[in-house]
């Protein structure tokens, strides 16, 4: 008799299309080695994955995430990536930091988005001390994917209505996993804590 394990049925109830993500992703884990490589390359699959109009329409009425949290979609217990969801209210000003050691990608599936991106300006001799200045800004809405590597300052910011966008990171951040940097521009202090509060969600058909 066929017994299908666990990991099987989670699969078998998952929204198609997010299957297929799934499903391609882990079959670019296999092929290479390098976390650079398989971000790149899984790039393209993002972009892919947010015009889908599907999935779109079905994240109208995925709950905000105001308040530091993450919807956890998916994290593979074998190769170690996870999948993210996040919803900002309008106007959401969000927080300087960076991923530590992880590479994302942040993905822009409804509404308008702006990331920022800063370079640390100081030498990082003086402990809780950090001058940062903005480098750039750019502004997306659905489709628009950006590939933030480790150690990366940066910013995602709201724009006028609700947005939502979907994240690859190589590895699952949060709370025990792995300390990211926080910066306050104004106070020009830095700050080490754990990323959003996962908040697992499901993406079912
Ligand atoms: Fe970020």
């Amino acid at each position: 008799m066929n017994k299908a394990t666990a990991p099987e049925k989670a699969a078998a109830q998952r929204l198609p299309v997010f299957q297929r993500f799934i499903d391609d992703l882990r079959a670019i884990w296999a092929a290479e080695s390098e976390t650079q490589t398989r971000m790149e390359k899984a790039r393209p699959l993002l972009e892919k994955l947010v015009m889908n109009d599907e999935l779109k329409a079905r994240s109208s009425d995925w709950p905000s995430t105001e308040g530091g949290k993450n919807l956890l979609f998916y994290v593979d217990d074998e190769l170690g990536f996870a999948i993210n969801g996040v919803v900002r209210m309008p106007g959401r000003l969000g927080n300087v930091h960076d991923h530590a050691n992880a590479w994302v990608l942040y993905g822009v599936l409804d509404g308008t988005e702006s990331l920022e991106r800063y370079d640390r300006v100081d030498d990082g001799s003086k402990p809780g001390y950090a001058e940062v200045k903005m480098s750039s800004v750019t502004t997306g809405s659905q489709g628009k994917v950006d590939l933030v590597p480790p150690y990366d300052i940066h910013a995602e910011q709201g724009g006028p209505t609700r947005s939502v966008a979907v994240i690859l990171r190589s590895q699952r951040l949060g709370e025990g996993t792995v300390l990211q940097k926080g910066f306050d521009p104004k106070t020009n202090t830095v700050t080490e804590r754990y990323g959003p509060k996962q908040i697992p969600y499901d993406l079912s058909a």
